[in-house]
């Protein structure tokens, strides 16, 4: 374990750029919302200061109206596709002016990272004055999507890209696709010339990708054309998951810190008008599961991913939903010829177990799992979650995605997508201490 330890921390820091982390080169060559969040709590183990500093950055990013992008360009490299050039995030009135961006966010896990470190840090002192100063900084984030993501004001905020849920080629957003018709652009993909083609999204998936940020920069990223015209407009689960866990951390925090009775107040009544609509809203009954709901077309996407169980980190289900839920993805993905947790249902025909979100597991939704489980007395399933994690990496290296079958892992490498991967070594530490 310590020498699986020691790969992970070169990992973390051949992946440092000075003052934020990359995913992984060549794939991933610029800063990543999520990423980073997830990469900073393995910092944290071993090197407070990059941890914080990785964090410092992507705020420093934040637009004055709040919202953090998924993208930040730090340099200039034609390796990836779509690139700053294609985003204009400048178009946006109130965009950053120190850094090219993408106009889109991805799950806001900020607040519950800064607990993380705090928990973490051996100098609770140093690290809460950190906290003070960046604080703010992540409630502001927090306002945005309650003020500009809740058309309905009903706590549940949406996303408008495929690339803000993080799950980026879901097969849930096939029934999306199918309501559009985008037309056939010419680009040049670069992500398939450092992976294998058939672990990524399709070129015709690209069109759809593609198209909603043309509508999105038509009307300079304006949140409420976006809302108006974007044909893809849904209330996430893992992403409204992630906002109600970094409200309860922010809540915490602020008590630590003291004397912000007007915030905690805001972020309680949030907090419980979004847990109150998430449980009635985006539970299905039938499944068993929490599941997405497509805005835009007013109607539940009734499919199982690992998102589903997301919730359980946030401590979203009452006891007697989780143990349903629990006992339904043991049935589904937690088979003894399975590595826990396939990204999609394995029993749908829409599963592949190869390409990126459509059925590989990957480790920052195993480390979520993981914690929900342990949070809801699940002791032994969420060791069974550990162990299937560390077993992965340990014997194909820090991929981005794995394989859930295991009778592949014993025949082949099952690690697919990016390699020497950030936030598989950076969960991987957290795991592990
Ligand atoms: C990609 O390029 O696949 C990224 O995940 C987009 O955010």
């Amino acid at each position: 374990m310590e020498l699986l330890q020691k790969k992970a921390i070169e990992v973390l820091n051949k992946n440092w750029k000075g003052n934020f982390s990359i995913p992984c080169a060549n794939l991933y060559p610029f800063q990543w919302f999520w990423d980073s969040g997830l990469i900073a709590i393995g910092f944290a183990h071993f090197d407070m200061p990059k941890a914080e500093k990785e964090i410092e950055t992507l705020l420093d990013a934040q637009w004055e109206n709040g919202f953090i992008p998924h993208i930040i360009f730090h340099t200039e490299t034609d390796t990836y596709f779509p690139g700053a050039d294609f985003h204009l995030s400048n178009l946006h009135p109130q965009a950053s002016k120190k850094y090219k961006s993408t106009g889109m966010t991805q799950p806001p896990v900020t607040g519950f990272v800064l607990e993380e470190l705090y928990k973490i840090s051996e100098d609770k002192k140093a690290t809460l004055e950190f906290i003070k100063r960046n604080i703010d900084q992540v409630y502001f984030n927090h306002e945005y999507f309650y003020h500009q993501r809740d058309p309905k004001n009903e706590g549940l905020v949406y996303i408008y890209h495929n690339w803000e849920s993080g799950t980026d080629n879901s097969p849930i957003w096939d029934d999306i696709w199918s309501t559009m018709n985008p037309p056939e652009y010419t680009f040049e993909r670069r992500d398939t010339t450092h992976v294998d083609p058939s672990e990524r999204p399709s070129k015709r998936e690209y069109d759809h990708y593609l198209h909603i940020i043309e509508i999105a920069k038509k009307y300079h990223y304006n949140d409420e054309k976006i809302m108006e015209l974007s044909p893809f407009l849904v209330q996430d689960p893992l992403f409204n998951a992630m906002l109600i866990k970094s409200n309860e951390s922010l809540i915490k925090l602020y008590k630590l810190i003291g004397g912000h009775d007007a915030k905690i107040k805001q972020l309680q009544l949030w907090q419980n008008k979004s847990i109150r609509s998430f449980n009635d809203k985006l539970f299905d009954e039938r499944l068993g599961v929490y599941v997405h709901y497509d805005l835009r077309n007013e109607k539940s996407l009734n499919y199982i991913s690992s998102s589903s169980f997301s919730p359980l980190f946030a401590g979203i289900p009452d006891k007697k939903r989780a143990e349903s839920m629990i006992k339904i993805m043991m049935d589904k993905f937690g088979r003894e010829d399975q590595y826990l947790c396939a990204s999609f249902d394995p029993s749908s025909e829409r599963f592949n177990p190869k390409k990126y979100w459509r059925g590989p597991v990957w480790i920052n939704l195993n480390w979520m799992l993981y914690r929900g489980l342990v949070q809801y007395g699940y002791k032994d399933i969420a060791e069974r979650v550990k162990k299937d994690s560390i077993e992965i990496i340990e014997k194909n290296g820090f991929y981005e995605y794995f394989d859930s079958r295991k009778k592949v892992h014993a025949e082949e490498n099952a690690g697919y997508g990016g390699h020497d991967f950030s936030w598989s070594a950076a969960l991987l530490i957290d795991f592990i201490n």
